[in-house]
């Protein structure tokens, strides 16, 4: 696979099979993932990727959670407030998803549903967690997002889906005691991956994207 087909061919799914990924073909990706750039070669990701008896603990106790209706603390906090066109396009996704998914704005307990989803682990048989320690900066958050795209885009090629998603973080503190991270570890974003449904009718959206133009100038060029 080109990597941009991949980039085109990826988007976040959240129905899974419950299959399981053979290891090797978890290391595989991992590998490649392993080459993204980072500051000085710093290479600041701890990475824990869980399956099996571990991640269905986790996800009972994150459904107990949701049920309980604790809130969500990732440790990178959540905003709380988004500039407009931000918050513009946050309101087009979710209005976009719910017709998609044929969910009336007002059928709180269709929408419930769907957001509980997120705390299943959207039924994926694994999450890998992408750490780094506590002392790291900003700079080393993009590190991360460089290896997390390396992630994804791997194992798109290898036939594998995935969605990165701050609710598999909400509750930072279940992780750490169920795969015994170390505390100097900040545990700051997960990725659920496996074999995609693909024909549920959650997995049907595609997501829109700004022009380039709106974004884009060449200068010079
Ligand atoms: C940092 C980050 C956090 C996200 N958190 C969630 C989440 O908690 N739940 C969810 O369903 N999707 C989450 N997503 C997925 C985005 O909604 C998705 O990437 C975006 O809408 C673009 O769609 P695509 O990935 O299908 O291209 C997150 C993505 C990123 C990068």
């Amino acid at each position: 696979m080109k990597v941009i087909e991949a980039l085109k061919s990826r988007k976040s799914i959240r129905v899974y099979k419950p299959d399981p990924v053979a290891p090797e073909v978890i290391r595989e990706i991992v590998e490649a993932a392993n080459r993204a750039p980072s500051w000085a070669n710093t290479q600041p990701w701890e990475v824990y990727v869980a399956g099996g008896a571990p991640l269905d603990n986790l996800r009972k106790r994150y459904l107990e959670n949701f049920q309980k209706e604790i809130a969500p603390a990732p440790e990178i906090t959540i905003p709380a407030e988004w500039p407009e066109a931000h918050r513009e396009r946050i309101n087009q996704l979710g209005a976009g998803r719910f017709a998609a998914l044929g969910i009336a704005r007002d059928d709180r307990e269709a929408r419930r549903k769907t957001t509980e989803m997120n705390f299943n682990f959207f039924g994926a048989p694994h999450v890998v967690f992408l750490c780094m320690d506590r002392n790291l900066t900003s700079w080393s958050l993009f590190d991360l997002g460089s290896f997390a795209m390396g992630f994804m885009l791997a194992a798109e090629e290898k036939g594998l889906n995935t969605i990165p998603a701050v609710m598999l973080v909400a509750y930072p503190e279940l992780i750490r005691k169920e795969l015994k991270i170390p505390e100097h570890l900040a545990i700051v974003m997960g990725i659920a991956f496996g074999y995609g449904d693909l024909e549920s009718i959650h997995n049907q959206f595609d997501t829109p994207r700004r022009k380039i133009d709106e974004f884009l100038k060449l200068v010079g060029i």
